[in-house]
């Protein structure tokens, strides 16, 4: 009974907040805000700065002389820095809910990537033009504040990439256009996309965002960019769909086994009740 009424208030509770960010003044001074508040310490750059740059070196290559876009980086753009410092040409970013990029607690932790550097990659040289104190400040960095729904720049990219935004995006054809568009005749692109539980953060359960109606999972989330409740199985399509290849180069399944989706939802494919976490590399066709 106390579980329910906490459930009801949580919904009425998103909900409020929900309506509140449909008011631009109200967006306006939440995005300018930082909204992870994380810690400034460098173990936490492993997952918020290097994993872009990791995975991409990883699954295709070396940055060195690439043009990179990444999608949905976040509050600041560590990330980007971390790219330029690996060697790549450019660095592009767009966001629906742009961060504030050049505050001083931004550029604490671009300076925290900068100390790390040497230590994390020995065998990539700093480059000598690249300031912590300066980026992004520089003719190498571009930041469109754009939906990816809502992209339409004609340049093309060896490198379109995001972690943890293609669950947020509202029109999963849209992004997987947008990855079609924007590579490179032999670009790639790389996407982490995590099917967990975000702030309801119930791991146990793989089917959480489908037992709410669709009517209610809007009116809690439509201006927040919440998760789109969009399975993995609907990526592929997605990718596909738009003229992608596409490989699934990592998976993390969820950790609980069993639970069974809620009656309405039919047809869901058996892995995309159990794959908590994808990684999606997809490239043009040749
Ligand atoms: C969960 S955060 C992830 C941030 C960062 N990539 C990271 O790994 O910490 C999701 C990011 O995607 C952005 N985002 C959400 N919906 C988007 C959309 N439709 N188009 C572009 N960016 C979007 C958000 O503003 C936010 O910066």
């Amino acid at each position: 009974m106390f579980a329910n009424v906490m459930v009801v208030f949580e919904v009425f509770r998103e909900m409020a907040k929900n309506a509140a960010m449909g008011i631009p003044a109200v967006r306006d001074a939440r995005v300018a805000r930082q909204r992870t508040a994380l810690p400034l310490d460098a173990s936490h750059l492993d997952r918020y700065a290097f994993p872009l740059l990791d995975l991409v070196t990883t699954h295709v290559g070396s940055v060195i002389g690439k043009t990179i876009l990444e999608i949905g980086p976040g509050d600041n753009l560590a990330s980007g820095l971390a790219f330029l410092a690996a060697g790549a040409k450019s660095y592009s970013a767009l966001d629906r809910f742009p961060g504030p990029y050049a505050s001083e607690l931004s550029r604490r932790w671009y300076r925290l990537v900068e100390q790390t550097w040497s230590l994390k990659y020995p065998h990539l040289k700093w480059p000598a033009y690249l300031d912590a104190n300066r980026f992004p400040n520089y003719p190498e960095v571009t930041t469109f504040p754009i939906s990816a729904e809502n992209f339409n720049q004609t340049a093309r990219y060896d490198v379109v990439c995001s972690f943890a935004v293609g669950e947020h995006v509202s029109d999963i054809h849209a992004f997987a256009a947008l990855n079609r568009r924007a590579l490179s005749e032999s670009g790639v692109g790389l996407h982490v996309v995590d099917f967990g539980g975000h702030q309801w953060d119930r791991p146990e359960d793989p089917y959480l965002f489908l037992r709410f109606p669709v009517s209610v999972w809007r009116a809690m989330g439509s201006n927040r960019g919440f998760p789109n409740r969009i399975r993995f199985h609907e990526y592929l399509d997605a990718f596909a769909q738009s003229g992608l290849s596409v490989d699934v180069v990592d998976r993390r399944a969820f950790k609980t086994v069993g639970r069974r989706p809620p009656a309405w939802v039919t047809r869901l494919p058996e892995e995309s009740g159990s794959i908590q976490e994808a990684t999606f590399v997809v490239r043009r066709p040749r």
